[in-house]
């Protein structure tokens, strides 16, 4: 049987930290839905158009795809490897305004849908638990004090060897939660049926042995 994990949350509350690990320990498929989201960005920065059927066009061409490897997650589009592209300062300021645009998610979410259907997954986003897996297994919400996050992201950056300024990290962060949290179609939100877990003080130990904890009860 076919295992879906969802773990939502805010920017920085160690959803893809904690889903790369958990996926590393109990041999799952890991989907980092944020890259996807920021792929499409990267193409419109590049591309000078926030036209969907632009964008869709392009990455039908050009697919998004992931490679692992031991330490990392690379990002593909076509052929190119995007994995720092897409995580500087210009794609975070734009991203929230390309992830609201319907047909994007639309595109998305099928894509996010095909890739779960092909094998036991841990899948980490904004609404996950809520519209792309809504029957998943185990639905997991993480939450962080936002400075927190921003610090967690910058550490990220510096160790990625990417420009990073903390008091920047820190507005983007909160700005771009609003503006997903309020957005008319997905909005970042707890799904009902969702364990809420706050990852503030917490290390990444805690926070993936907490999750295991409940995968391993689901048998
Ligand atoms: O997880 P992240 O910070 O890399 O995500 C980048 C942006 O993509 C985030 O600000 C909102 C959007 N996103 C989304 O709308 N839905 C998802 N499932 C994942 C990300």
């Amino acid at each position: 049987m076919k295992l879906q994990i969802a773990i939502d949350g805010p920017a920085g509350s160690g959803k893809s930290t904690v889903a790369k690990r958990i996926a590393h320990e109990l041999h799952l498929t890991y989907l980092d839905t944020g890259a996807m989201y920021r792929c499409a960005t990267l193409v419109s920065l590049q591309k000078g158009t926030k036209e969907p059927s632009a964008l869709i066009n392009f990455l039908t061409e050009n697919p998004i795809s992931f490679q692992n490897t031991r330490a990392d997650q690379r990002v593909f589009i076509g052929l190119n490897d995007v994995s720092a592209a897409i995580r500087t300062p210009e794609v975070a300021a734009a991203v929230s305004e390309i992830s609201a645009l319907p047909e994007i998610r639309d595109f998305m979410t099928a894509e996010q849908r095909r890739i779960a259907a092909d094998s036991s997954i841990i899948m980490d986003g904004r609404d996950i638990g809520t519209v792309v897996l809504p029957d998943a297994d185990l639905k997991i919400f993480l939450s962080a004090d936002v400075h927190e996050r921003a610090e967690r992201r910058h550490k990220e950056n510096i160790e990625k060897g990417i420009p990073s300024a903390l008091a920047e990290i820190e507005r983007t962060i909160a700005a771009r939660d609003l503006y997903d949290s309020t957005r008319a179609i997905a909005p970042l939100k707890k799904a009902p049926d969702a364990i809420e877990y706050d990852t503030t003080g917490k290390t990444i130990d805690e926070v993936v042995a907490f999750i295991e904890e409940k995968i391993k009860s689901l048998s």
